[in-house]
């Protein structure tokens, strides 16, 4: 598996540290860990992000593994428009069609991400063939058609739709996308809407990073109640979750939940990693995508594996979030990893690329990290019911 992950990496160009101390270090063959599927089972799911490597079983081992912890699965790219639907009328399903069938073989939920996103979104959707703005109904048009070719597609297969994602800014005010200059201040009913339209079955959620943030949640929470004033369909909460060692904060993370919670709809968080790395000064916090900085030594610390005592703070962190969550098991449905172990999320490369991080519960050869033992220590209550 080490060699396997070690290839992986370089071929998806995740500029991961391979090199012999870091091999060294980490000698032991991978065992087989308590599931943790089956340690929450009675609180709520818990989910993985696949890239295209892992769903197209390029990987081996790593399916199976996945399988064996987790039972709810989102695709970390392949639903992405860019993805699917790169330029007009060139659709590609295979690695979408792949995850669905590997979640239902092995009893996992589909988590569908995402269908209206600022970015990763190609410049054709925006643009008629001069290269200027479409107006608005040749948008509601394509966005429509949108639908139904991928949420219409696999519909009744997919547990929930990351319908909007990221559409409120850290202050509270609205993101300038072009979605919301082209369709108009209502588009957020609109896409709703036409996404229950598409798939009736599927849960429909709202999902943004630095959901903690005071601004940003009295934001997000004013704009649910007008949805659900108004009957429009919208299920659920996601608060990503990309979160690090010392942030956010217990009290802000706990009253975020509660916010959200007091709505009525079920909170998720969608795509949890704790960062070990220090945050670039120059760059705010946060999972803005055009967000970039240099690799400097001092940005990259761990390159010959984790610390104790860091691999301690990062189990202590996780526990506090968990403990949070278990608590609220009432209105928490899921919590999905940003990835499977720390060789394959985003953050070896974000917001500084080819550095070495270490966010996840599974290092790079699937082994349990002292925070996989720190997130089932708080399981207790689950099965307690
Ligand atoms: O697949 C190509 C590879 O062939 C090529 O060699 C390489 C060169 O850069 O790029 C690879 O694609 C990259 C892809 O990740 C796979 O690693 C893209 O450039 C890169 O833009 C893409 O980043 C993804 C990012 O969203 C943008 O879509 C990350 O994997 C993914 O984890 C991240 O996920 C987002 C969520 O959708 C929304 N919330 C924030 C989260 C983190 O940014």
């Amino acid at each position: 598996m080490k060699q396997v992950l070690c290839s992986l990496a370089a071929s998806a160009s995740l500029l991961i540290t391979c090199g012999p101390a870091f091999a060294q270090e980490n000698a032991a063959p991978a065992t087989n860990p308590a599931a943790l599927k089956e340690a929450f089972d009675g609180c709520f799911l818990v989910g993985t992000a696949m890239n295209r490597w892992f769903i197209m079983d390029e990987v081996p081992g790593v399916l199976d593994f996945a399988a064996s912890q987790f039972n709810a699965v989102t695709a970390e790219n392949a639903m992405k428009w860019g993805r699917i639907n790169p330029s007009k009328g060139d659709y590609h399903f295979g690695i979408a069609d792949a995850l669905v069938d590997y979640a239902e073989a092995n009893d996992m939920a589909v988590i569908g991400h995402t269908l209206v996103w600022h970015s990763q979104t190609p410049d054709w959707v925006f643009e008629n063939w001069r290269g200027q703005s479409v107006d608005r109904d040749t948008l509601l048009e394509r966005l429509e058609q949108h639908m139904e070719k991928v949420a219409g597609r696999y519909s009744g297969r997919i547990h929930g739709w990351d319908v909007l994602n990221e559409a409120i800014l850290d202050d509270g005010s609205w993101r300038d996308s072009p979605w919301r200059r082209i369709l108009g201040e209502d588009y957020v009913a609109t896409v709703f809407e036409m996404a229950h339209e598409a798939d009736p079955q599927a849960e429909l959620y709202y999902n943004d990073y630095n959901m903690y943030l005071p601004g940003k949640r009295d934001a997000v929470v004013a704009m649910v109640k007008d949805l659900q004033d108004r009957g429009v369909p919208i299920h659920g909460i996601g608060m990503q979750g990309h979160f690090g060692l010392d942030r956010p904060s217990v009290e802000d993370f706990t009253a975020a939940l509660d916010a959200y919670g007091a709505l009525g709809l079920k909170v998720m968080i969608t795509e949890m990693d704790v960062t070990v790395l220090p945050w670039p000064e120059t760059l705010e916090v946060g999972a803005d995508i055009s967000a970039a900085a240099e690799n400097r030594q001092e940005l990259d610390p761990y390159t010959a594996g984790l610390p104790d005592d860091i691999a301690q703070a990062q189990a202590d962190q996780y526990a506090a979030f968990f403990r949070e969550l278990v608590a609220r098991r009432d209105f928490v449905s899921r919590v999905t990893f940003w990835g499977v172990s720390d060789a394959d999320n985003w953050k070896n490369n974000f917001p500084v690329r080819g550095r070495t991080d270490h966010p996840m519960l599974f290092d790079r050869y699937l082994r349990p990290k002292p925070a996989f033992d720190a997130v089932m220590a708080e399981a207790g209550p689950c099965r307690a019911e």
